[in-house]
């Protein structure tokens, strides 16, 4: 295609894949970068040279001067996160107020839902999700219980008010209900948000008229996904999921755009398997073999810090992303990883199981079939060229792409962002 077209850059595990470092490459080829969905609970990080950004509410393209970066109606916001990390970026020297555009139709997180999501996680007969602890879900409850509050009432006031202690209320009724002793301060929250909303207010406009008007005079838009499709509310490992649509589609009404503005679908993925927090992980390694991935990737959560839990490749995994997002390409990362394995394992089907299971339950049951490759024991950290790769990295790479029937069109083998192979003659290459 050859510059022209947007494209969606999101996740096809359970998050963590290396979004960030990919759309911050990727971006230098756009003119806006777009949030659709989720919140403060994202942890994107990039590495520029010595500088580590870790990006949670605000598109990594905020990182490149001159972007445009839009957080879309889909997005739940935390006004006090949203600041505090403008800040930090406008320490760093970013023209933050220059490049930041908040819709005027994103949902507003209260302190009262992070209470509310302790309550949830804190019942006895429930397992909890594991969740981040943002209040992100019970936003996005009080969203579609058609009580949410959007970034437009806070300047409405008097409705605002209203609005508010209605829904204070509510949450005051559940506290005492469930016996909860968090003492909140609801009017001077409320005085709070009136003070944030004055601080954003230049920020905040209608972003899908905005990207709809950039599209059509020509402009190109790279949709940042937040988490990853098996944390999707619908498609992923139900209930330990996140509470927004993180799959393709959740771009078009995150953001307020066509499906048919959409050209390009871009699944990120590492060269293994992770995941934070609870539910069922096939390809799980419990033992000595996730602890070397762990450290080897330095995996612990960018929000939490928590350990993350580590596995093999799941094949049957990506088809099925792939098969729900309409993958164009996929960007392998942290190849580099594996580099001191002796073997590698992937796994490529489930026994006797060939859909993916609907419940966790049905997930947790099924037994990985494994094929074994050889490792290639030596570095491809921060390989930059496609032939420079070990011939059985390549085979690994070969292997991948022909089990999931999704070409691989880049490679990431170290944080920063020379530490990539673009395939040439891709077909992401042609839409970059
Ligand atoms: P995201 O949420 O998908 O943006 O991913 P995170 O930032 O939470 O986690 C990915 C981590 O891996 C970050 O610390 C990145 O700096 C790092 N990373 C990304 N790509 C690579 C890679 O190819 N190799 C290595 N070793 N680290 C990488
Ligand atoms: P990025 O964008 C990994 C997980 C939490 C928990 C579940 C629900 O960095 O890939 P939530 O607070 O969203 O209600 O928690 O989803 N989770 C993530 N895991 N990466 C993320 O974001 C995540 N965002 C949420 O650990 O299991
Ligand atoms: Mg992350």
């Amino acid at each position: 295609m050859g510059n022209i077209g947007n494209i969606v850059v999101l996740g096809a595990q359970w998050g963590d894949e290396g979004k960030g470092k990919v759309v911050d490459l990727f971006s230098e080829k756009f003119s806006i970068v777009a949030r659709y969905q989720g919140g403060h609970n994202a942890g994107h990080t990039v590495f520029i040279g010595p500088r580590k950004f870790v990006l949670k509410l605000i598109p990594s393209g905020i990182l490149r001067p001159g972007i445009r970066a839009v957080i879309g109606n889909g997005v739940v916001i935390d006004p006090a996160a949203l600041i505090e990390e403008m800040e930090k970026l406008e320490q760093a020297g970013i023209d933050v107020r220059a490049q930041l555009a908040i819709s005027d139709r994103a949902h507003v997180i209260f302190p009262f839902h992070r209470i509310v999501e302790k309550m949830s996680e804190g019942r006895q007969d429930r397992v909890p999700i594991g969740t981040t602890s943002r209040g992100i879900g019970p936003c996005y409850e009080d969203k579609i219980g058609r009580r949410g509050i959007r970034i437009a009432d806070l300047y409405e006031h008097d409705s605002f008010c209203a609005m508010y202690t209605a829904l204070a209320e509510d949450k005051q009724l559940l506290a005492q209900t469930f016996d909860i002793q968090e003492t909140i301060d609801y009017e001077l929250i409320r005085d709070q948000y009136l003070g944030f909303a004055e601080r954003l207010r230049p920020l905040v406009c209608d972003t899908a008229q905005l990207l709809n008007d950039a599209i059509r005079a020509g402009q190109r838009v790279l949709f940042e996904g937040a988490q990853g499709t098996m944390l999707d509310v619908d498609h992923g490992t139900y209930p330990f999921v996140t509470s927004s649509s993180a799959t393709a589609g959740g771009a078009c009404t995150g953001a307020g755009v066509p499906p048919t503005a959409i050209h390009g679908i871009i699944g990120v993925s590492k060269a293994y398997t992770t995941r934070v927090g609870s539910g069922p992980f096939p390809t799980e390694l419990l033992g000595d073999d996730g602890e070397r991935i762990r450290k080897a990737g330095n995996e612990f959560g960018a929000v939490t810090g928590r350990p993350r839990r580590c596995g093999w490749f799941d094949v049957p995994l990506l088809r099925y992303t792939a098969m729900i997002n309409g993958f164009t390409s996929l960007v392998i990362t942290k190849l580099d990883v594996l580099d001191q394995f002796d073997e590698i394992l992937v796994c490529t089907g489930y026994k006797n199981v060939t859909a993916m299971p609907a419940t966790f339950r049905g997930l947790e049951a099924v037994e990985p079939v494994y094929e074994k490759l050889p490792g290639w024991k030596s570095e491809t950290r921060g390989l930059s060229r496609e032939r420079d790769l070990p011939p059985r990295a390549r085979d690994y790479l070969h292997f991948l792409s022909e089990r999931v029937g999704v070409e691989i069109g880049c490679i990431s083998t170290g944080p920063e962002r020379d530490e990539t192979i673009l395939i040439e003659n891709s077909r992401l290459a042609g839409l970059l």
